[in-house]
């Protein structure tokens, strides 16, 4: 317990799934988490349970990051909150999927703007100030940006997370004199709302996968966030630019 005391931890994507995960354990963990989602009642949601646990999770309200304003105004609100940010934790995205012949050019660009350009945005925003302070940002990429899948159109979101990961790295060449770490996790198959359907009813070739996993089960929100944890800590310290794959042991397979 109280890992993050009183660190300020901004966090996108509150509202669901491991963003949900993140603010709870973080608030646990003694971190002052400042939240945003798109959806307004399900950040309510996160900041309700956080209450019912005697925790405090302050959200804007509705929050479309994909908008550099928006992501701008979100970034400067949490920054005006305790006057102070340790770390800014890009969760959020939104993919669209589709063969590359049957997505459509929206698709494309809803699912670069919705997965790496918004994170761009939140980083561009806090950016001054980390150069000011130092500070962590704790990128969410995926294993899908490394590889690629024959059972699933992901091109589309395997680009945009490849950017994360990149992105990742520079942050971190262009970072650390400043006192800036940038890190970046890249999960496997991981059982939120978005995914659940698939571990019943997806295609076979991913529930083989799945079936093989070294570590015998597919991920849970709190395998990342546990990661997370300690990326975010000071015990990482001296690791930066680095995608932690986190999996269960799925890609050294093949
Ligand atoms: N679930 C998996 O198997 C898996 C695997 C690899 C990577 N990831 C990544 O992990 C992260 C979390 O995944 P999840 O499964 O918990 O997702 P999720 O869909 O359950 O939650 C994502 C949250 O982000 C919010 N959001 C999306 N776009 C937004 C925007 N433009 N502005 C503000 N908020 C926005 C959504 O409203 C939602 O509450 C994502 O970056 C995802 O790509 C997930």
């Amino acid at each position: 317990m109280n890992r993050m005391q009183d660190k300020v931890v901004l966090l996108t994507g509150i509202g669901s799934g491991m963003g949900r995960a993140a603010a709870l354990r973080f608030a646990r963990e003694g971190a002052k988490v400042i939240g945003c989602d798109l959806f307004d009642e399900s950040s309510d949601e996160t900041m309700k349970l956080a209450r019912d646990e005697g925790l405090e999770i302050k959200s804007q309200g509705q929050v479309d990051l994909s908008d550099p304003a928006a992501a701008k105004r979100w970034v400067d609100w949490a920054l005006s909150i305790y006057g102070h940010a340790d770390v800014l934790y890009n969760n959020a995205s939104t993919p669209r999927f589709g063969e590359i012949d049957e997505l459509s050019i929206d698709d494309w660009n809803f699912t670069i703007n919705n997965e790496l350009n918004l994170v761009f945005y939140t980083v561009k925003a806090i950016w001054p100030y980390f150069k000011e302070h130092g500070g962590v940002v704790l990128n969410i990429g995926s294993i899908a940006g490394t590889r690629g899948v024959e059972f699933m159109s992901q091109n589309a979101h395997g680009t945009a997370k490849g950017g994360v990961i990149s992105l990742t790295q520079q942050l971190a060449a262009e970072g650390g004199r400043y006192g800036i770490r940038a890190v970046c996790i890249s999960p496997g198959f991981i059982v939120t709302p978005s995914t659940a359907w698939l571990v019943d009813s997806g295609p076979q070739p991913l529930l083989d996968n799945l079936a093989r996993l070294p570590l015998g089960r597919p991920g849970r929100p709190e395998d990342i966030v546990n990661a997370a944890l300690f990326l975010a800590s000071e015990e990482a310290q001296w690791i930066t630019g680095v995608n932690l794959v986190v999996d269960g042991g799925g890609t050294v397979l093949g």
